[in-house]
């Protein structure tokens, strides 16, 4: 195997590691190693299984498929489908956002509630649906509709299109990529990529690139928005990270996936005074929900609730053997749970019909029943706190502190009201400009290396950075999402920083939130009545491994941004769609990719392009 030092750059999970191996406990590094080398046609994106007269593998020998298809379409039909998953994946979750007002409006629940009907009457506003002298239910019912409408084929553009600035929306209504139904643009994909139907490249990828905007500005957005108006819009607020947040003397208990719909039902079960009183009972001093990947990012965001880790820590955090459940929703959930959490006493604990996983316990968790269902689950995990053994806990490091809770309103209300403040700075050039570095861990790269490295490199050159989803536990035990942080900023971001009292690493939210970063975007561009590709802004994905960072990468580029990846998705075996991605798009939408594995280069080539963004409006550089 390879050396633990090699794998990451975290103390806590090198600990982890090192317990796994002593207990023979295989992790993703492993099963990682045992899968390399991988199938170099796979890797370049030209083997195709798309129909039963294959599987074609084709290369420079044998160029065609078995139907005709070469690289270029191969590429670009496997590229649309990896990209369809993303944003099903995205689309989905906030469809069931939708469903949980539905049951709300629909009086089937009373465990959820509208918490922000100032958010929800503003939305409405946006979209064209009146709000005057109606009652929350009615705009409720009525934002509802339209949202489910978004996901089907009968609109022309998605609602959130209204935020969109107009040069854009040309832009895109040129090109064919208007984004119409979520659903439709995911179903067309899997059409066009049927064998026999698209067979350019570059047209499989302009659909590929409205599939994506239809998850940016459709269904992330309104997952974000509905979590807003349900469980409260962020604010700032302290919280912790590391696996130090789990608790030696605690009932713990892991919320892991990317819906709050099931985590923010397990934080309020957790607080029953019942239950607390029968973990006191069981020796315990109270219970402690800490939070994984994205579901816990929503719950740091909206309550505070401490981060035990990103994406490679999850099979790390059980392996403390302090971990009494572990309560998974959908989506970055690696399977290898349930064999780890076999290891231990932990309970691996499936909440939801389309994620299940054989070996789990399932709850088919419903609205009208969550709360009820929520208490059960924290039971077993309190329950499960006798079982374990303490001769196997190994809590290995003190949490570190952490700031977040920055949605676009907490930002606005900072600066007293208006983004007029956040503008007059980056024209000043103490805010050169801003890149949101997002996404996940991928076990082919030192763990947080990139994600880190590249914050760090942004932050010293005056570029502000956003993060979300994996990358916030990563700056955060950096040290990047304090206050003090400053210190390692330059010069102009320290003053403005300091004087707000905020992080120069801002925490934004999950993965879904980069709609909070697109809304942000979109909102600048139209202060400055410029397009978004006018703006000194980029985004990056050091360490993405997933199809729903492919899509956000995708919405970004073709919103605009610039945009880097670590990596290279498995496109590299056709130039076409190669070329079109890291500099074709430039001429279509304004962006492109770049890939590029080291952090300090990466950075360089952001403040390239930050520059000439800035000179072309006419700011210093
Ligand atoms: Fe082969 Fe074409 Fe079938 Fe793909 S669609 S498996 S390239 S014959
Ligand atoms: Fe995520």
């Amino acid at each position: 195997p390879r050396p633990i030092d090699e794998l990451t750059i975290w103390d806590d999970a090198k600990a982890m590691l090192k317990k796994a191996r002593a207990e023979g406990i295989e992790t993703v590094h492993e099963r990682l190693d045992q899968q390399t080398p991988h199938c170099k046609m796979c890797e370049l994106g030209t083997s195709c299984r798309n129909c039963t007269m294959g599987p074609c593998r084709v290369s420079e020998k044998k160029p065609l498929g078995v139907c005709g298809a070469d690289a270029d379409v191969i590429v670009a039909r496997n590229f649309g489908r990896f990209v369809a998953g993303g944003a099903a994946g995205h689309s989905d979750h906030g469809r069931d956002l939708i469903e949980v007002l539905e049951a709300i409006v629909e009086g089937e629940t009373t465990d959820y509630k509208i918490t922000e009907e100032g958010k929800l009457r503003t939305i409405a506003g946006e979209i064209g649906i009146e709000t005057e002298g109606r009652t929350v239910k009615e705009v409720a019912h009525d934002v509802m509709d339209e949202f489910f409408a978004d996901f089907g084929s009968r609109r022309k553009e998605v609602s959130f299109l209204a935020r969109v600035p107009q040069k854009r929306k040309d832009v895109w209504a040129k090109l064919g990529m208007t984004p119409r139904g979520v659903d439709r643009e995911i179903a067309e994909m899997m059409h066009r990529t049927h064998m026999g139907c698209d067979n350019d490249a570059p047209n499989t990828l302009i659909h590929a690139a409205r599939t994506a905007l239809a998850d940016g500005w459709g269904g992330s957005m309104i997952g974000t928005e509905l979590s807003d108006v349900i469980f409260g819009t962020p604010t700032p607020r302290m919280s912790t990270a590391n696996l130090g947040v789990i608790k030696e003397d605690q009932v713990n208990i892991l919320v892991h996936g990317h819906n709050p719909v099931v985590s923010e039902m397990i934080l309020a079960a957790a607080r029953d005074p019942q239950l607390v009183a029968r973990a006191k009972e069981l020796g315990a001093s109270g219970i402690n929900v800490a939070g994984l990947c994205c579901t816990g990012n929503e719950l740091l965001m909206r309550q505070g609730i401490p981060m035990a880790g990103n994406h490679l820590m999850t099979e790390l955090a059980i392996i403390t053997g302090a971990v009494e459940a572990i309560v998974v929703d959908y989506q970055c959930i690696m399977p290898s749970l349930v064999q780890i959490s076999g290891c231990y006493h932990t309970k691996f604990i499936d909440t939801a019909n389309k994620a299940r996983f054989t070996g789990g316990i399932h709850y088919d968790f419903q609205p009208a029943t969550a709360m009820t269902q929520a208490k059960e689950i924290v039971s077993l995990a309190v329950e499960g706190f006798a079982q374990r053994d303490k001769g196997r806990v190994d809590i290995p490091c003190e949490p570190i502190d952490i700031m977040t809770g920055f949605s676009n309103e907490a930002v606005i209300a900072a600066l007293g009201g208006s983004l007029d403040p956040l503008v007059q700075a980056i024209v000043a050039g103490d805010i050169r400009g801003a890149v949101g570095i997002v996404g996940c861990n991928n076990p082919k790269i030192k763990q947080d290396s990139l994600n880190v490295g590249l914050a760090k490199e942004l932050i010293k050159r005056d570029i502000l950075v956003i993060a979300t989803g994996c990358v916030t536990t990563a700056a955060g035990k950096a040290g990047l999402l304090v206050p003090e942080a400053i210190e390692m900023a330059g010069p102009g971001l320290k003053k403005i920083c300091g004087s707000l009292g905020i992080p120069p690493v801002l925490h934004y939210g999950s993965c879904v939130d980069n709609s909070r970063i697109m809304q942000l975007c979109a909102a600048l561009a139209n202060t400055l009545n410029v397009d978004i590709s006018d703006l000194p802004v980029g985004a990056s994905s050091p360490e993405w491994y997933s199809e729903k960072a492919a899509a956000i990468g995708l919405y970004a580029v073709a919103s605009g941004i610039q945009t880097h990846l670590g990596h290279p998705p498995h496109i590299l075996g056709s130039k076409t769609v190669t070329n079109l991605a890291v500099a074709g798009l430039e001429d279509l939408v304004g962006a492109a990719f770049f890939i590029e594995p080291d952090p300090v280069r990466t950075a360089e080539i952001f403040d390239e392009r930050i520059k000439a963004k800035r000179k072309a409006l006419g700011l210093s550089e």
